[in-house]
C-alpha cells in the first residue's frame, strides 16, 4: 500500500514556535491504515503537524507490514531511500508488523532508525520521539492485550469512508501466517465504544464504516457477539453502509449470517478467505474447516443473501502442494464463482510451523510460477463473464475519489465492484444511480441516471 495522499489542510494558527511535523507511510492492510491514523491522532494530540510528504519533516514513522517476504524487502529498500529525505535532526521510526517481527534487528540493520514500535506501542510514541530527539534509541515489542487506543481520536485522511478497527490480535495459528506473531492474541473493542466512534465518524460527514478484525466475525466483547455489533452499528443513525473485513469462514455463525440479511445497511459483500481448495491443504495450513465446509459456509450466506458478491485470498505453492491439490483450488474458485480474489505465491514467514515442514516439500519456483499463471486466468475468466452478465443492471455508488485517468470519478457499488463514471469532481463523497455501460473484465464504466425531471409546461393554444 503506498503513503497515505491526502492530508487535510493545517488550521492558521500562529505559534512563537512551529510545530514539529511528523510524515507517516503506510503498508499492509486496513488495519496499519486505521493504526497511522490512531498515531497522527496520538501526535496531533501533542502538537505535532502531519504533513503528507517526507521531504524535510522531523519525524518519518513507516508503518510496515510482515506478511510476505516481498513485504518487507520493499520497507528496508525504501528506508534506505527515505535517506535523502532526512534533516540532520530528523527522527526515523519503523512501525508495525515488521518492526513487532524484528525488533532491535531493525536498529542493527537501518542505522539512521532511532525507534522501532509495535503495534501495541503506540501510545508510548509521543515519549519515545522525545527520547530519540536526546539521542536515544528504542524498542517497544511489548504486547498489551487491553490495548484499544480507546481515548485516542483517529485523524483520517481516506475521504469517503472510514476503517474502524473492532477486534486487535489473532488466535488462529494457521501454519503460513506471521500475524499471530506480529499482532499478538485477539482481544475485541466493548460494542458501546465502537458505536460511540461510529457515531463520531457520521459527525463527520461520512456514511460508510468498514469494521475491522483478523478474524472480525470471531468478535466477542465478553457480552455481545458479531451479530450484535452489526445490527447495533448498522443502525447507527445516518449509517449508509456497513462492510467488515476479514472474517473467518468457521466463524459464521447462523446469527451473524442472519443480522448480516436483515440489517439493511450491511452490504451484500463478503471477502471471504478460502487460502485452498484442497481439504488436506487445508488440514496442513490448519485452516481448521474442510473444502465440504467452506460450501456450505458459502451456501448458507447466498441462500440468506440474495445477490451475495464474494471475493477472497488464495495461497499458492504451500508446502506438499500435489497437483491434485492445486487442482481442487482451481476447481473450487469455478464451483464458488468468486468476483474476484487476491492471490499469493506461499511465502516462508520465519518462526512459523510452515518453516518446518520437511524441506522435500518445498515447491519449486516454476511450479508455483506456472500454478499462479493459471490460477490468475482462472480467477479473471469467471470474474470477467460474471461482470459481462451485470452490463445493463442499474445500482448506486458511493463515488470515491478521481480515478486514475484522471478525468472520471471512481465509484463502489454496496456490492465492492468498481465503477468508473463521467461526473463532477464536487460529487465525490456523494451517492449517484449508474447504469452499467460497459466493463474492462474486471472494473466497470457506467453512466449517470439522470433524475427525471419535471415536464415544462406545454405552451397554451393561441396565446
Ligand atoms: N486474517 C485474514 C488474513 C490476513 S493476511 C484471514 O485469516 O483471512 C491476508 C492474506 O495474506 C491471507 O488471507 C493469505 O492469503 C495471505 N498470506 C498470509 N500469509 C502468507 C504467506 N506466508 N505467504 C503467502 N500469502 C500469505
Ligand atoms: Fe493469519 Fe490465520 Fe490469523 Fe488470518 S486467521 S491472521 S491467516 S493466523
Ligand atoms: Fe501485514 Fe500486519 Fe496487516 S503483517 S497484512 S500489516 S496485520
Amino acid at each position: 500500500m503506498s503513503a497515505l495522499r491526502s492530508l487535510p489542510e493545517l488550521p492558521d494558527v500562529v505559534t512563537a514556535t512551529p510545530k514539529p511535523t511528523v510524515y507517516i507511510e503506510t503498508y499492509g492492510c486496513q488495519m496499519n491504515v486505521a493504526d497511522s491514523e490512531l498515531m497522527y491522532g496520538k501526535l496531533v494530540a501533542h502538537g505535532y503537524a502531519p504533513v503528507d510528504a517526507p521531504d524535510g519533516a522531523d519525524v518519518i514513522l513507516v508503518n510496515t507490514c510482515a506478511i510476505r517476504e516481498n513485504a518487507e524487502t520493499r520497507v528496508i529498500g525504501r528506508l534506505g531511500e527515505l535517506r535523502r529525505f532526512m534533516k540532520p535532526d530528523t527522527i526515523v521510526g519503523v512501525t508495525g508488523c515488521m518492526a513487532q517481527r524484528l525488533g532491535a534487528r531493525v536498529l542493527d540493520q537501518a542505522r539512521h532508525v532511532s525507534l522501532v514500535v509495535g503495534p501495541d506501542g503506540y501510545r508510548a510514541l509521543p515519549a519515545l520521539l522525545d527520547g530519540a530527539r536526546r539521542g536515544e534509541k528504542f524498542t517497544a515489542t511489548d504486547f498489551d492485550i487491553e490495548e484499544h487506543y480507546e481515548d485516542v481520536v483517529a485523524r483520517r485522511f481516506e475521504g469517503v469512508k472510514a476503517w474502524i478497527p473492532v477486534q486487535r490480535g489473532c488466535d488462529y495459528r494457521c501454519t503460513y501466517c506471521i500475524v499471530p506473531f506480529t499482532r499478538g492474541p485477539e482481544r475485541s473493542r466493548k460494542l458501546a465504544d465502537v458505536v460511540r466512534e461510529v457515531q463520531q465518524v457520521v459527525e463527520q460527514g461520512l456514511s460508510e464504516v468498514v469494521l475491522l478484525g483478523q478474524t472480525v466475525n470471531s468478535y466477542h466483547d465478553g457480552a455481545h457477539d458479531f451479530a450484535d455489533l452489526l445490527r447495533a452499528v448498522g443502525t447507527v443513525d445516518g449509517i449508509r453502509r456497513v462492510r467488515y473485513t476479514s472474517p473467518h469462514p468457521n466463524d459464521f455463525s447462523d446469527r451473524v449470517i442472519e443480522a448480516m440479511a436483515t440489517t439493511p445497511t450491511v452490504c451484500e459483500h463478503v471477502h471471504l478467505p478460502m487460502q485452498s481448495g484442497s481439504t488436506s491443504m487445508l488440514k496442513r495450513m490448519l485452516r481448521r474447516y474442510s473444502r465440504e465446509d467452506y460450501l456450505e459456509c458459502v451456501a448458507r450466506m447466498r441462500a440468506a443473501i440474495p445477490g451475495l458478491a464474494l471475493t477472497t485470498d488464495i495461497i499458492v505453492g504451500f508446502p506438499g502442494e500435489t497437483d491434485e491439490e492445486f487442482e481442487d483450488t482451481l476447481s473450487l474458485c469455478r464451483e464458488v464463482r468468486f468476483d474476484d480474489a487476491f492471490m499469493f505465491k506461499f511465502s516462508a514467514r520465519e518462526g512459523t510451523p510452515a518453516t518446518r515442514m520437511p524441506p522435500e516439500w518445498t515447491i519449486p519456483d516454476d511450479v508455483v510460477a506456472t500454478r499462479f499463471d493459471r490460477l490468475v486466468r482462472t480467477v479473471r475468466g469467471i470474474s470477467r463473464e460474471n461482470n459481462l452478465g451485470r452490463l445493463g443492471e442499474t445500482m448506486e455508488l458511493l463515488i470515491e475519489k478521481v480515478a486514475r485517468d484522471g478525468e472520471l470519478l471512481q465509484g463502489r457499488s454496496r456490492d465492492f465492484k468498481t465503477v468508473m463514471v463521467p461526473a463532477d469532481a464536487a460529487r465525490i463523497g456523494e451517492y449517484l444511480t449508474v447504469t452499467l455501460t460497459g466493463t474492462t473484465g474486471a472494473t466497470f464504466t457506467g453512466t449517470p441516471v439522470t433524475e427525471r425531471r419535471e415536464r415544462a409546461p406545454l405552451p397554451m393554444m393561441g396565446a
